[in-house]
Protein backbone atom coordinates (compact mmCIF):
# COMPACT_ATOMS: atom_id res chain seq x y z
CA UNK A 1 0.00 0.00 0.00
CA UNK A 2 1.60 2.88 -0.77
CA UNK A 3 2.48 5.30 2.32
CA UNK A 4 0.43 8.69 0.53
CA UNK A 5 -2.67 6.72 0.05
CA UNK A 6 -4.60 8.62 2.84
CA UNK A 7 -4.28 12.32 1.88
CA UNK A 8 -5.25 15.22 3.73
CA UNK A 9 -7.48 16.18 0.65
CA UNK A 10 -9.56 12.56 0.60
CA UNK A 11 -10.27 12.40 4.52
CA UNK A 12 -11.23 16.16 4.18
CA UNK A 13 -13.67 15.24 1.28
CA UNK A 14 -14.84 11.84 3.05
CA UNK A 15 -15.73 13.89 6.05
CA UNK A 16 -17.57 16.52 4.07
CA UNK A 17 -19.39 13.66 2.05
CA UNK A 18 -20.48 11.46 4.71
CA UNK A 19 -21.49 14.30 7.15
CA UNK A 20 -18.60 14.15 9.68
CA UNK A 21 -17.41 17.49 9.44
CA UNK A 22 -17.93 20.76 7.35
CA UNK A 23 -16.11 24.20 7.11
CA UNK A 24 -18.18 26.32 9.82
CA UNK A 25 -20.34 28.92 8.93
CA UNK A 26 -20.08 27.74 4.89
CA UNK A 27 -23.21 29.56 3.62
CA UNK A 28 -21.35 32.73 4.33
CA UNK A 29 -17.98 31.82 3.28
CA UNK A 30 -16.22 29.84 5.32
CA UNK A 31 -14.66 31.57 8.78
CA UNK A 32 -11.03 30.68 9.24
CA UNK A 33 -10.16 28.03 10.70
CA UNK A 34 -13.15 27.10 12.45
CA UNK A 35 -15.49 23.70 11.40
CA UNK A 36 -18.40 22.21 12.78
CA UNK A 37 -19.12 18.59 13.05
CA UNK A 38 -21.89 16.89 11.65
CA UNK A 39 -24.06 13.09 12.70
CA UNK A 40 -21.35 11.25 12.26
CA UNK A 41 -18.46 13.71 13.50
CA UNK A 42 -20.17 14.14 16.50
CA UNK A 43 -20.63 10.40 17.30
CA UNK A 44 -17.27 9.72 16.44
CA UNK A 45 -16.09 12.79 18.97
CA UNK A 46 -18.24 11.53 21.55
CA UNK A 47 -16.73 7.90 21.24
CA UNK A 48 -13.76 9.53 21.38
CA UNK A 49 -14.03 11.32 24.41
CA UNK A 50 -16.11 8.46 26.31
CA UNK A 51 -13.07 6.54 25.25
CA UNK A 52 -10.67 8.94 27.11
CA UNK A 53 -13.11 9.16 30.30
CA UNK A 54 -12.84 5.43 30.83
CA UNK A 55 -9.72 5.77 30.79
CA UNK A 56 -9.06 8.19 33.63
CA UNK A 57 -12.25 7.69 35.69
CA UNK A 58 -13.22 3.95 35.16
CA UNK A 59 -11.16 2.19 34.75
CA UNK A 60 -8.78 3.85 37.47
CA UNK A 61 -9.95 5.07 41.02
CA UNK A 62 -7.70 8.11 41.88
CA UNK A 63 -8.69 10.57 39.43
CA UNK A 64 -12.13 12.67 39.83
CA UNK A 65 -13.77 14.59 37.47
CA UNK A 66 -14.37 18.16 36.75
CA UNK A 67 -16.03 20.52 34.39
CA UNK A 68 -14.68 24.22 35.33
CA UNK A 69 -16.01 27.57 33.33
CA UNK A 70 -14.40 28.85 30.27
CA UNK A 71 -13.94 32.61 31.53
CA UNK A 72 -12.08 32.50 35.19
CA UNK A 73 -10.92 35.57 37.08
CA UNK A 74 -8.40 37.32 34.83
CA UNK A 75 -5.77 36.97 37.20
CA UNK A 76 -5.63 33.07 36.04
CA UNK A 77 -3.51 34.14 32.75
CA UNK A 78 -1.32 36.67 34.87
CA UNK A 79 -0.46 33.93 37.47
CA UNK A 80 -0.78 31.10 34.57
CA UNK A 81 1.84 33.19 32.29
CA UNK A 82 -0.31 33.35 29.49
CA UNK A 83 -0.92 37.27 29.67
CA UNK A 84 2.59 37.84 29.32
CA UNK A 85 4.54 34.64 27.23
CA UNK A 86 1.10 32.95 25.27
CA UNK A 87 2.16 34.83 21.89
CA UNK A 88 3.49 34.06 18.46
CA UNK A 89 5.53 36.58 16.48
CA UNK A 90 3.06 37.63 13.69
CA UNK A 91 4.63 39.54 10.35
CA UNK A 92 1.53 41.87 8.75
CA UNK A 93 1.87 42.83 4.99
CA UNK A 94 0.59 46.43 4.36
CA UNK A 95 -0.13 45.45 0.65
CA UNK A 96 -2.53 42.07 0.64
CA UNK A 97 -3.56 42.70 4.75
CA UNK A 98 -2.72 39.68 5.70
CA UNK A 99 -1.11 38.43 8.67
CA UNK A 100 1.69 35.26 8.91
CA UNK A 101 3.07 33.25 11.54
CA UNK A 102 6.99 34.56 11.13
CA UNK A 103 7.96 30.73 12.24
CA UNK A 104 6.10 30.00 9.27
CA UNK A 105 6.03 32.08 6.92
CA UNK A 106 7.35 29.32 4.11
CA UNK A 107 3.65 27.86 4.73
CA UNK A 108 1.96 31.29 3.92
CA UNK A 109 0.21 32.14 1.04
CA UNK A 110 -0.12 35.63 -0.05
CA UNK A 111 -3.36 37.49 0.00
CA UNK A 112 -3.36 38.58 -3.92
CA UNK A 113 -4.10 37.03 -6.67
CA UNK A 114 -2.16 34.48 -8.71
CA UNK A 115 -1.19 33.67 -4.71
CA UNK A 116 2.43 33.62 -4.40
CA UNK A 117 4.97 33.55 -0.72
CA UNK A 118 4.97 36.54 1.64
CA UNK A 119 7.25 38.78 0.38
CA UNK A 120 8.02 37.07 -3.34
CA UNK A 121 6.39 40.22 -5.04
CA UNK A 122 8.20 43.64 -5.15
CA UNK A 123 4.50 44.79 -3.92
CA UNK A 124 4.38 42.54 -0.93
CA UNK A 125 5.04 44.79 2.22
CA UNK A 126 6.04 43.22 5.42
CA UNK A 127 5.91 44.85 8.81
CA UNK A 128 9.15 43.10 11.52
CA UNK A 129 7.44 40.87 13.42
CA UNK A 130 5.60 41.57 16.55
CA UNK A 131 4.31 39.54 19.15
CA UNK A 132 1.07 38.93 19.29
CA UNK A 133 -1.15 37.35 22.21
CA UNK A 134 -3.21 34.44 21.00
CA UNK A 135 -6.00 34.50 24.61
CA UNK A 136 -9.43 35.63 22.85
CA UNK A 137 -10.71 38.91 24.91
CA UNK A 138 -14.00 39.74 25.71
CA UNK A 139 -15.84 41.58 28.60
CA UNK A 140 -18.02 41.20 31.12
CA UNK A 141 -20.98 43.62 31.66
CA UNK A 142 -22.24 46.17 29.17
CA UNK A 143 -19.43 48.81 29.43
CA UNK A 144 -15.78 47.49 27.89
CA UNK A 145 -13.28 49.16 29.75
CA UNK A 146 -9.96 47.85 31.01
CA UNK A 147 -11.12 46.54 33.96
CA UNK A 148 -14.30 44.38 32.40
CA UNK A 149 -11.37 42.70 30.52
CA UNK A 150 -11.50 38.69 30.59
CA UNK A 151 -10.51 35.82 28.18
CA UNK A 152 -11.38 32.65 26.35
CA UNK A 153 -9.50 29.96 28.13
CA UNK A 154 -6.62 28.96 26.06
CA UNK A 155 -6.12 25.45 28.18
CA UNK A 156 -8.68 23.69 30.40
CA UNK A 157 -5.78 22.98 32.67
CA UNK A 158 -5.69 26.30 34.89
CA UNK A 159 -9.71 25.21 35.43
CA UNK A 160 -8.00 22.60 37.07
CA UNK A 161 -5.73 24.09 39.47
CA UNK A 162 -7.89 26.45 40.24
CA UNK A 163 -9.73 23.71 41.73
CA UNK A 164 -7.22 21.74 43.67
CA UNK A 165 -7.83 23.21 47.13
CA UNK A 166 -11.93 22.28 46.24
CA UNK A 167 -11.02 18.91 45.28
CA UNK A 168 -8.51 18.16 47.97
CA UNK A 169 -11.68 18.99 50.77
CA UNK A 170 -14.25 17.78 48.93
CA UNK A 171 -13.19 14.88 47.17
CA UNK A 172 -11.15 13.65 50.26
CA UNK A 173 -8.00 13.16 47.71
CA UNK A 174 -4.18 12.83 48.86
CA UNK A 175 -1.44 12.90 45.84
CA UNK A 176 -1.32 10.71 44.39
CA UNK A 177 -4.62 11.89 42.24
CA UNK A 178 -5.57 13.11 38.92
CA UNK A 179 -7.90 15.74 38.09
CA UNK A 180 -9.46 15.04 34.48
CA UNK A 181 -11.41 17.28 32.31
CA UNK A 182 -13.16 17.76 28.94
CA UNK A 183 -14.03 21.06 26.95
CA UNK A 184 -13.75 23.72 25.00
CA UNK A 185 -10.37 26.03 24.36
CA UNK A 186 -9.66 28.67 22.11
CA UNK A 187 -6.62 30.33 20.74
CA UNK A 188 -6.57 32.84 18.07
CA UNK A 189 -3.90 31.76 16.10
CA UNK A 190 -2.63 31.89 12.35
CA UNK A 191 -2.69 28.58 10.49
CA UNK A 192 -2.24 27.54 7.02
CA UNK A 193 -5.26 25.30 7.51
CA UNK A 194 -4.50 21.78 7.85
CA UNK A 195 -8.28 21.04 8.52
CA UNK A 196 -9.23 20.17 12.22
CA UNK A 197 -5.79 19.49 12.90
CA UNK A 198 -5.16 23.23 14.32
CA UNK A 199 -8.25 25.46 14.85
CA UNK A 200 -9.77 28.37 16.90
CA UNK A 201 -11.69 26.76 19.22
CA UNK A 202 -10.83 22.81 20.08
CA UNK A 203 -11.73 20.55 22.63
CA UNK A 204 -9.10 18.78 24.81
CA UNK A 205 -8.90 16.15 26.92
CA UNK A 206 -6.34 17.20 29.86
CA UNK A 207 -5.62 15.65 33.39
CA UNK A 208 -3.37 16.77 35.87
CA UNK A 209 -1.99 13.98 38.16
CA UNK A 210 -0.79 15.60 41.36
CA UNK A 211 2.18 13.36 43.10
CA UNK A 212 5.11 13.78 45.72
CA UNK A 213 7.67 15.96 44.04
CA UNK A 214 10.47 12.85 44.70
CA UNK A 215 7.38 10.90 42.56
CA UNK A 216 6.94 12.95 39.73
CA UNK A 217 9.65 11.37 37.24
CA UNK A 218 8.24 8.12 37.70
CA UNK A 219 4.61 9.13 37.01
CA UNK A 220 6.10 10.84 34.41
CA UNK A 221 6.87 7.34 32.53
CA UNK A 222 3.83 5.55 33.87
CA UNK A 223 1.71 8.45 31.79
CA UNK A 224 3.85 8.19 28.75
CA UNK A 225 2.98 4.37 28.49
CA UNK A 226 0.02 4.78 30.03
CA UNK A 227 -0.83 7.70 26.72
CA UNK A 228 0.74 5.46 24.08
CA UNK A 229 -1.18 2.49 25.36
CA UNK A 230 -4.55 4.08 24.68
CA UNK A 231 -3.81 5.18 21.60
CA UNK A 232 -2.35 1.70 19.93
CA UNK A 233 -5.70 -0.10 22.28
CA UNK A 234 -8.07 1.83 19.81
CA UNK A 235 -6.53 0.79 17.04
CA UNK A 236 -3.85 2.96 16.03
CA UNK A 237 -0.96 1.10 14.39
CA UNK A 238 2.36 1.29 16.20
CA UNK A 239 4.18 2.25 13.53
CA UNK A 240 2.09 5.31 13.44
CA UNK A 241 2.27 7.06 16.80
CA UNK A 242 5.72 7.76 18.15
CA UNK A 243 6.90 9.87 21.32
CA UNK A 244 9.23 12.51 21.06
CA UNK A 245 10.82 13.90 24.02
CA UNK A 246 11.17 17.89 23.83
CA UNK A 247 14.80 19.60 23.11
CA UNK A 248 15.47 22.08 26.12
CA UNK A 249 14.86 25.25 23.87
CA UNK A 250 11.28 23.72 22.95
CA UNK A 251 9.96 23.39 26.46
CA UNK A 252 7.31 25.66 27.81
CA UNK A 253 7.93 27.84 30.49
CA UNK A 254 6.28 25.91 33.29
CA UNK A 255 7.38 22.54 32.20
CA UNK A 256 10.70 20.56 33.02
CA UNK A 257 10.17 17.63 30.78
CA UNK A 258 7.46 17.09 28.11
CA UNK A 259 7.20 14.02 25.76
CA UNK A 260 4.47 14.96 22.74
CA UNK A 261 2.59 11.77 21.44
CA UNK A 262 3.13 12.01 17.75
CA UNK A 263 1.20 10.47 14.93
CA UNK A 264 2.18 10.11 11.14
CA UNK A 265 -0.76 12.66 10.02
CA UNK A 266 -0.88 13.27 6.07
CA UNK A 267 1.45 16.38 6.93
CA UNK A 268 3.77 14.29 8.58
CA UNK A 269 4.95 13.68 11.92
CA UNK A 270 2.80 16.20 14.09
CA UNK A 271 1.92 16.68 17.47
CA UNK A 272 -1.23 14.88 18.82
CA UNK A 273 -1.10 15.21 22.90
CA UNK A 274 1.37 16.41 25.18
CA UNK A 275 2.43 14.87 28.72
CA UNK A 276 4.63 17.33 30.68
CA UNK A 277 6.19 17.47 33.95
CA UNK A 278 5.03 20.97 35.20
CA UNK A 279 7.05 20.65 38.59
CA UNK A 280 5.47 22.81 41.14
CA UNK A 281 4.80 25.65 39.09
CA UNK A 282 1.03 26.22 38.43
CA UNK A 283 0.01 25.42 42.39
CA UNK A 284 2.94 28.03 43.55
CA UNK A 285 2.15 30.54 40.92
CA UNK A 286 -1.90 30.97 42.10
CA UNK A 287 -0.95 30.34 45.51
CA UNK A 288 1.55 33.70 45.08
CA UNK A 289 -1.66 35.48 42.95
CA UNK A 290 -4.10 34.24 45.19
CA UNK A 291 -2.93 33.99 48.94
CA UNK A 292 -4.46 30.96 49.19
CA UNK A 293 -2.06 28.09 50.48
CA UNK A 294 -2.35 25.30 47.70
CA UNK A 295 -0.61 22.44 49.28
CA UNK A 296 -0.58 19.53 50.71
CA UNK A 297 -0.13 18.37 54.44
CA UNK A 298 0.45 14.98 55.45
CA UNK A 299 -0.89 13.99 58.49
CA UNK A 300 0.89 10.83 59.23
CA UNK A 301 3.70 11.94 58.47
CA UNK A 302 3.51 15.78 59.25
CA UNK A 303 5.41 16.49 55.91
CA UNK A 304 3.94 19.53 53.85
CA UNK A 305 4.71 19.95 50.42
CA UNK A 306 3.58 21.62 46.82
CA UNK A 307 2.51 18.91 44.49
CA UNK A 308 4.21 18.48 41.35
CA UNK A 309 2.09 17.86 38.83
CA UNK A 310 2.29 15.55 35.45
CA UNK A 311 -0.35 16.28 32.64
CA UNK A 312 -1.71 14.54 29.93
CA UNK A 313 -2.75 17.27 27.73
CA UNK A 314 -4.88 15.57 24.50
CA UNK A 315 -7.06 17.52 21.56
CA UNK A 316 -10.34 16.01 20.46
CA UNK A 317 -9.97 17.23 16.66
CA UNK A 318 -6.79 16.20 16.40
CA UNK A 319 -7.24 12.59 18.26
CA UNK A 320 -10.36 12.65 15.86
CA UNK A 321 -8.19 12.95 13.00
CA UNK A 322 -5.96 10.65 13.74
CA UNK A 323 -8.41 8.03 14.20
CA UNK A 324 -9.74 8.47 11.05
CA UNK A 325 -6.78 8.92 8.81
CA UNK A 326 -5.44 5.32 11.00
CA UNK A 327 -9.01 3.96 9.89
CA UNK A 328 -9.11 5.01 6.18
CA UNK A 329 -8.24 2.55 3.72
CA UNK A 330 -9.22 1.54 0.24
CA UNK A 331 -10.24 -1.66 -1.01
CA UNK A 332 -9.87 -3.53 -4.57
CA UNK A 333 -13.32 -5.00 -4.80
CA UNK A 334 -12.64 -7.02 -8.03
CA UNK A 335 -11.66 -4.25 -9.64
CA UNK A 336 -14.31 -1.60 -8.09
CA UNK A 337 -12.85 0.49 -5.41
CA UNK A 338 -13.78 0.41 -1.75
CA UNK A 339 -12.97 3.27 0.45
CA UNK A 340 -13.73 1.82 4.18
CA UNK A 341 -13.16 3.54 7.83
CA UNK A 342 -11.96 0.56 9.61
CA UNK A 343 -12.48 1.64 12.71
CA UNK A 344 -12.06 0.26 15.87
CA UNK A 345 -15.64 -0.85 16.72
CA UNK A 346 -15.42 1.65 20.04
CA UNK A 347 -15.22 4.51 18.11
CA UNK A 348 -17.36 3.66 15.14
CA UNK A 349 -20.06 6.46 15.10
CA UNK A 350 -22.77 3.76 14.05
CA UNK A 351 -21.98 0.33 15.70
CA UNK A 352 -25.01 -2.05 13.07
CA UNK A 353 -27.01 -0.65 9.90
CA UNK A 354 -30.02 -2.89 9.54
CA UNK A 355 -31.24 -3.29 5.65
CA UNK A 356 -34.29 -4.58 4.04
CA UNK A 357 -32.80 -6.24 0.84
CA UNK A 358 -36.48 -5.15 -0.70
CA UNK A 359 -38.71 -2.56 0.26
CA UNK A 360 -41.96 -5.08 0.32
CA UNK A 361 -42.69 -8.32 1.29
CA UNK A 362 -42.85 -7.69 5.01
CA UNK A 363 -38.89 -7.16 4.76
CA UNK A 364 -38.84 -3.75 5.99
CA UNK A 365 -41.35 -4.28 9.26
CA UNK A 366 -38.52 -7.48 10.37
CA UNK A 367 -35.69 -5.03 9.84
CA UNK A 368 -37.58 -2.50 11.86
CA UNK A 369 -37.78 -4.91 14.71
CA UNK A 370 -34.43 -5.79 14.59
CA UNK A 371 -33.36 -1.82 14.94
CA UNK A 372 -35.84 -1.56 17.48
CA UNK A 373 -34.11 -4.51 19.58
CA UNK A 374 -30.24 -3.61 18.40
CA UNK A 375 -31.28 0.12 20.17
CA UNK A 376 -32.70 -1.96 23.19
CA UNK A 377 -29.66 -3.64 23.70
CA UNK A 378 -27.81 0.11 24.05
CA UNK A 379 -26.23 -0.28 20.16
CA UNK A 380 -26.13 2.26 17.62
CA UNK A 381 -28.51 1.00 15.12
CA UNK A 382 -29.14 2.40 11.25
CA UNK A 383 -31.92 1.58 9.56
CA UNK A 384 -31.55 1.86 5.79
CA UNK A 385 -33.77 1.15 2.72
CA UNK A 386 -32.92 3.47 0.01
CA UNK A 387 -30.85 2.55 -3.24
CA UNK A 388 -29.02 -0.85 -3.87
CA UNK A 389 -27.97 -2.97 -0.95
CA UNK A 390 -24.61 -2.58 -2.72
CA UNK A 391 -24.53 1.49 -2.62
CA UNK A 392 -26.33 0.85 1.08
CA UNK A 393 -22.84 -1.47 2.02
CA UNK A 394 -20.62 1.27 0.62
CA UNK A 395 -22.10 4.15 2.18
CA UNK A 396 -21.78 1.78 5.28
CA UNK A 397 -18.31 1.37 4.70
CA UNK A 398 -17.66 4.97 4.31
CA UNK A 399 -19.08 6.13 7.55
CA UNK A 400 -17.11 2.63 9.21
CA UNK A 401 -19.99 0.94 10.47
CA UNK A 402 -18.01 -2.50 11.70
CA UNK A 403 -21.51 -4.97 11.06
CA UNK A 404 -24.59 -5.07 8.38
CA UNK A 405 -27.53 -6.96 9.23
CA UNK A 406 -29.44 -8.06 5.51
CA UNK A 407 -32.87 -8.95 5.84
CA UNK A 408 -34.09 -11.46 2.87
CA UNK A 409 -36.78 -13.58 1.94
CA UNK A 410 -35.00 -16.47 3.71
CA UNK A 411 -35.67 -14.28 6.74
CA UNK A 412 -39.33 -14.44 6.49
CA UNK A 413 -39.38 -18.39 5.84
CA UNK A 414 -36.94 -19.14 9.15
CA UNK A 415 -35.71 -16.33 11.06
CA UNK A 416 -32.25 -15.91 9.65
CA UNK A 417 -30.61 -13.16 8.56
CA UNK A 418 -27.41 -12.04 6.68
CA UNK A 419 -24.67 -10.80 9.17
CA UNK A 420 -21.41 -9.36 7.18
CA UNK A 421 -18.27 -8.36 8.82
CA UNK A 422 -16.78 -4.79 7.23
CA UNK A 423 -13.61 -6.13 7.49
CA UNK A 424 -13.32 -9.38 6.75
CA UNK A 425 -16.50 -9.08 4.02
CA UNK A 426 -17.58 -12.22 5.29
CA UNK A 427 -21.13 -12.85 5.32
CA UNK A 428 -22.89 -15.53 7.39
CA UNK A 429 -26.94 -16.76 8.79
CA UNK A 430 -27.08 -15.80 11.99
CA UNK A 431 -30.68 -15.98 14.20
CA UNK A 432 -32.93 -13.10 14.42
CA UNK A 433 -32.85 -13.95 18.12
CA UNK A 434 -29.24 -14.39 18.60
CA UNK A 435 -28.32 -11.40 17.15
CA UNK A 436 -28.41 -8.44 19.69
CA UNK A 437 -26.14 -10.51 22.12
CA UNK A 438 -24.27 -12.06 19.99
CA UNK A 439 -23.35 -8.81 18.15
CA UNK A 440 -22.66 -6.89 21.40
CA UNK A 441 -19.82 -9.67 21.99
CA UNK A 442 -18.71 -9.50 18.62
CA UNK A 443 -17.90 -5.61 19.43
CA UNK A 444 -16.73 -5.96 22.58
CA UNK A 445 -14.10 -8.65 21.77
CA UNK A 446 -10.11 -8.09 21.49
CA UNK A 447 -9.61 -6.06 18.08
CA UNK A 448 -6.78 -5.55 15.99
CA UNK A 449 -6.16 -2.99 13.09
CA UNK A 450 -6.95 -4.80 9.37
CA UNK A 451 -4.30 -2.39 8.53
CA UNK A 452 -1.70 -4.37 10.20
CA UNK A 453 0.03 -7.04 8.17
CA UNK A 454 -1.02 -10.32 9.07
N1 LIG B 1 -2.34 22.38 29.09
C1 LIG B 1 -1.28 22.12 28.18
C2 LIG B 1 -1.63 22.44 26.81
O1 LIG B 1 -2.66 23.05 26.51
P1 LIG B 1 -0.79 22.17 24.36
O2 LIG B 1 0.31 21.29 23.81
O3 LIG B 1 -0.78 23.61 24.00
O4 LIG B 1 -0.73 21.97 25.93
C3 LIG B 1 -2.51 20.21 24.27
O5 LIG B 1 -2.20 21.55 23.97
C4 LIG B 1 -3.17 19.57 23.09
O6 LIG B 1 -4.30 20.33 22.68
C5 LIG B 1 -2.29 19.48 21.83
O7 LIG B 1 -1.46 18.35 21.86
C6 LIG B 1 -3.33 19.37 20.74
O8 LIG B 1 -3.80 18.04 20.62
C7 LIG B 1 -4.45 20.23 21.27
N2 LIG B 1 -4.39 21.56 20.67
C8 LIG B 1 -3.66 22.62 21.08
N3 LIG B 1 -3.89 23.69 20.28
C9 LIG B 1 -4.77 23.30 19.35
C10 LIG B 1 -5.42 23.94 18.26
N4 LIG B 1 -5.22 25.22 17.98
N5 LIG B 1 -6.29 23.22 17.50
C11 LIG B 1 -6.54 21.92 17.78
N6 LIG B 1 -5.97 21.27 18.81
C12 LIG B 1 -5.10 21.94 19.59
Amino acid sequence: MPSDLVTMDKIVSLCKRRGFVFPASEIYGGIANTYDYGHYGVLLKNNVVGAWWRAMIQERDDIVALDSAIVQHPRTWEASGHLAGFTDPLIDCKTCKKRFRADHIEEGQCGRKPSKKPGETPECELTEAREFNLMFETSIGPVKDAGSTVYLRPETAQGIFLNFKNVLQFARRKPPFGIAQVGKSFRNEITPGNFVFRTLEFEQMEMEFFVAPAEAQQWHEHWLKARMDWYTELGIRPSHVKLRPHEADELSHYSSATSDVEYLYPIGWSELEGIANRGDFDLTQHAQFSGEKLEYFDQQSGERYVPHVIEPAAGVGRSVLAFLCDAYDEDDLGGELRTVLKLHPALAPVKVAVLPLVRKDGQPEVARELHAAFKRAGLQSEYDEGGSIGKRYRRQDEIGTPYGVTVDHQTLEDRTVTLRDRDTLTQERVAIDELPGQLSARLAAPWRSPKLAA
